[in-house]
């Protein structure tokens, strides 16, 4: 009797199951049912030309929808890009050493952050510096003053990650600004890369 019970609880709960998914399987085939070229009624109308159909303008490209139908506009006065931390030193010596005490190194010494620091300091800082930070590249076997920046003893082991940042920013004297070539995060990536150089640089012999 109670194997017979099961049995017909069992059939009743597969019954349920085919019934729900003929019904799942009827209202996706008849919701299909529709003419594309025939569509259905909108909602709104009126508002669909900006919601719906909006004319996707390409960049740099002439269009109609700004009055100086150009597709690339100046962003409006005081806005920032994203990510991006506005700074407000002075490109001298006190700007340099205000941003040595204010500015911290958001970055933490992890490996993504030295690898990608690497790759940031052998790319714009090696050709003057040398890839030891030595000031040997070919830029200053070339002629131009290439400074040590990698070794223990020199100021720039010395200085905070701010001021070596404001540096790299705002250029000093013959080194030139990288603030439109190298990305805030990149240069603060390259300071702590820059700092594993000074780190295992063997200190030169004293006299
Ligand atoms: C075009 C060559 C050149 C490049 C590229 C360059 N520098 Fe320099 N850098 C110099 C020169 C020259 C000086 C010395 C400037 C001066 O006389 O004030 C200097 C100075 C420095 C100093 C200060 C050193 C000190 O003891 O006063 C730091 C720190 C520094 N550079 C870091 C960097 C970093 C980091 C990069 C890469 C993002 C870089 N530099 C790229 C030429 C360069």
């Amino acid at each position: 009797m109670n194997t017979a019970f099961a049995q017909h609880k069992k059939l009743t709960g597969n019954h349920k199951l085919v019934c729900l998914s003929l019904a799942i399987f009827a209202a996706s085939t008849l919701s299909g049912c529709r003419v594309e070229r025939q569509p259905n009624y909108e909602w709104l109308p009126w508002l669909n030309p900006m919601m719906m159909f909006s004319s996707a303008a390409e960049t740099n490209t002439v269009n109609t929808i700004f009055k100086n139908k150009l597709t690339n506009q100046v962003p409006p006065e005081g806005t920032i890009p994203r990510d991006f931390t506005p700074l407000h030193f002075t490109a001298d010596d006190a700007g340099r050493t205000a941003a040595g005490e204010q500015l911290i190194n958001p970055f933490e010494a992890d490996d993504a952050t030295l690898k990608r620091g690497k790759v940031v300091f052998e790319t714009f800082c090696v050709p003057c510096h040398g890839t030891t930070g030595a000031g040997d590249g070919l830029v200053a076997k070339r002629g131009m003053p290439g400074f040590p920046i990698g070794a223990p003893e020199n100021n720039a082991a010395k200085w905070p990650d701010g001021y070596l940042f404001h540096i790299v920013t705002y250029g000093r004297n013959v080194m030139p600004s990288y603030a439109t070539q190298i990305k805030q995060e990149d240069r603060w990536k390259a300071i702590l890369y820059l700092r594993t150089l000074q780190q295992s640089a063997k200190p030169a012999a004293k006299p």
